[in-house]
């Protein structure tokens, strides 16, 4: 199987950012733990980060056909980006988004997800666990 992991904007600045909320290890650790936890599930992956909204609906168009999965980090993105969801439901892979936050325990702003409605599942408030548990719940389908 081949699974697309795709963070948002400022996933990069893990290890930079609100330590306390997103913790000390930068976004390279997060990259070497996807990569470790696809090869044990015998998984092949690929990971990108944008910053930009519009590269990564360009990434989703381009996953259909190419992926059987995505695990998605929208960051912001994911509290009103109505591009993301319309093409996550386009390519209509099995999505799952992950949060390394709980973002149900933060702002009010952070409570609500637009991009949810189109994905399998969410994850969220593990940390870096959950794209190792989405990648899983992933592998584990059909
Ligand atoms: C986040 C939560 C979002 O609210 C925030 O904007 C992020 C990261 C998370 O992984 O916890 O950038 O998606």
């Amino acid at each position: 199987k081949k699974i697309l992991v795709l963070n948002g904007p400022n996933i990069n600045m893990l290890g930079v950012r609100e330590k306390n909320i997103y913790g000390q290890q930068d976004y390279a650790a997060l990259c070497e733990y996807i990569g470790q936890e696809a090869a044990a599930l015998n998984v092949e992956v690929e990971v990108r980060q944008s910053n930009f909204e519009g590269e990564l609906v360009t990434l989703i168009q381009q996953a259909y056909g190419k992926f059987d999965g995505i695990v998605i980090n929208p960051a912001a993105l994911t509290h009103y980006s109505v591009a993301l969801l319309d093409a996550i439901k386009a390519v209509a892979l099995p999505t799952i988004e992950v949060h390394l936050s709980n973002i149900h325990s933060r702002e009010e702003f952070r409570h609500r997800s637009v991009t949810a409605a189109a994905c399998l599942g969410q994850i969220c408030g593990l940390g870096f666990q959950g794209y190792a548990l989405a990648l899983r719940a992933l592998a584990e389908k059909g």
